[in-house]
């Protein structure tokens, strides 16, 4: 196993990294193969660097594995991304108990379009790695920021209708609070790879002040040393939040 990349300082490790996977479909088609050659070809950069953030010691890593807007693409695409998913959970869950890491999804889950037998390996992954502590892998599967905002804003207006809620007492927290996963801190590091650079509807609330980071390297073709990279980049950023820049 490789070592720890030297650029890397332990000290100062993003808790929350948030990756857009892009550029299968490119990296596929250079070869002359169909395009979900290229989602399958993922699935390996994908574990490679599950065992990146688990050497780093990363808490959080979340993937963007299927947006709102990937239903617009060819049924066959579509089809084939919901079967692999169910398929990638089925033979991989018990790696991923092992390795301590757990799993939850966040996303527009009542989405009638999602076939019930995805829903519930999703289920069963969650249940089985429920007591994990090591790294939580969040899997953003039908996952849309505006729809989650949205979804938020409904239920404080419901709490509002009911007489709960104050709506002078709306505030960040309280849309905060009503996230898919209200628990899951910030991403302090957002990598999208292919050289797209674009937010594309993730964690819209949730990016504020994230600090982005962008790599030419096609999804399949990432690993836990380009993931060191990104974090090597982002720990060179002087994060300020707002603040002045010390010392002007
Ligand atoms: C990302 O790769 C995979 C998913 C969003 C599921 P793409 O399929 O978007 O690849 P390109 O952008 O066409 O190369
Ligand atoms: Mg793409």
């Amino acid at each position: 196993m490789p070592e720890r990349s030297p650029t890397v300082d332990p000290e100062r490790l993003p808790r929350h990294v948030a990756i857009i996977l892009d550029g299968n479909g490119r990296w596929a088609n250079a070869r002359g193969l169909h395009r979900t050659a290229g989602h399958a070809q993922g699935e390996p950069a994908l574990f490679d660097v599950v065992h990146g953030a688990l050497e780093l010691g990363l808490e959080w890593l979340t993937v963007f594995t299927f947006s709102t807007e990937n239903w617009n693409r060819d049924a066959d695409e579509v089809a084939f991304l919901m079967e692999f998913n169910v398929d990638l959970l089925e033979r991989r869950r018990d790696e991923l108990d092992d390795l301590g890491v757990r799993v939850i999804f966040i996303g527009d889950h009542d989405d009638p379009r999602i076939p019930p037998a995805v829903l519930d390996r999703m289920r069963i992954a969650e249940e089985q790695t429920a007591d994990n502590i090591r790294l939580t892998m969040v899997y953003a599967f039908n996952y849309g920021g505006r729809i989650e905002i949205a979804h938020a804003a409904r239920r404080i207006a419901a709490a509002a209708a009911s007489g709960a809620l104050d709506p002078a007492d709306v505030d960040e927290s309280s849309v905060a609070a009503r996230l898919y996963l209200p628990e899951m801190p910030d991403p302090d590091l957002l990598i999208r790879t292919s050289g797209e650079q674009r937010i594309s509807n993730f964690l819209l609330w949730q990016a504020a002040y994230t600090e982005f980071v962008f790599t030419p390297v096609l999804w399949p073709d990432f690993d836990r040393a380009e993931l060191a990279r990104c974090i090597a980049e982002y720990q060179a950023r002087d994060r300020r939040f707002g603040g002045a820049i010390d010392g002007i």
